[in-house]
């Protein structure tokens, strides 16, 4: 099967970009993320499942610390995007100089951005290169409305030589995940 027949089916299966911040052992940091969803039907107990990459420090960071925030980004925030989603926190300090505060788990949640959900995971699933993480939201709010950034979004308003560094930082994490992506340590099904 060539994968142009299934991306129009595929593409659009992204959440809006948001911080994925963590905090362990004195070390803060944040990564881009767009592979959130809602996991939960019941309002009393909001879940999302998040997909995080086995190589980034924030899954170091959420394996030592079992929490991580998800800081929802604006329109109007695409460098800090940039910064967090096209270099890792192992090359560089990337909240230097980012207003952020603690709210219920510890995770540095951003000052500035659209809302936050502050979660405590609760199962993992390994997928090779990723683990699939199950989180309770244990806290959240609104903090400075505006449109939610998405990566299609993204992709059409930031300068074309983004997309030069995004391919660059992209390519390595594929020639990862193609090598990874058969080791899946399988829990068992049906539970
Ligand atoms: C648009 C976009 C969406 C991304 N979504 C995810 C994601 O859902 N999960 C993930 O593990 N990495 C995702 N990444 C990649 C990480 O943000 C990137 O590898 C980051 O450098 C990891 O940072 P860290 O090593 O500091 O944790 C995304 C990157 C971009 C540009």
């Amino acid at each position: 099967m060539e994968y142009p027949r299934i991306a129009p089916m595929m593409n659009p299966l992204m959440s809006p970009l948001v911080a994925m911040t963590a905090s362990w052992g004195g070390r803060d940091n944040a990564m881009l993320a767009s592979g959130i969803v809602g996991a939960s039907i019941v309002p009393e107990s909001p879940r999302v499942l998040v997909l995080v990459g086995k190589e980034h420090l924030t899954h170091r960071l959420i394996a030592g610390s079992g929490c991580f925030a998800l800081c929802f980004l604006r329109r109007d925030q695409i460098a800090l995007a940039r910064t967090l989603g096209f270099v890792s926190g192992r090359a560089q300090e990337k909240l230097a100089g980012v207003a952020v505060e603690r709210r219920t788990t510890g995770a540095p949640v951003l000052s500035d951005c659209f809302g936050f959900l502050d979660c405590r995971v609760v199962n993992a699933m390994d997928t090779g290169d990723q683990t699939a993480l199950l989180a309770d939201v244990v806290d959240g709010d609104v903090l400075l409305p505006g449109e939610p950034l998405t990566w299609p979004g993204m992709r059409t308003f930031m300068p074309k030589e983004w997309m030069t560094e995004f391919r660059a930082m992209f390519d390595g994490e594929l020639a990862y995940s193609r090598r990874a992506m058969g080791a899946v340590r399988r829990q068992g099904w049906p539970l």
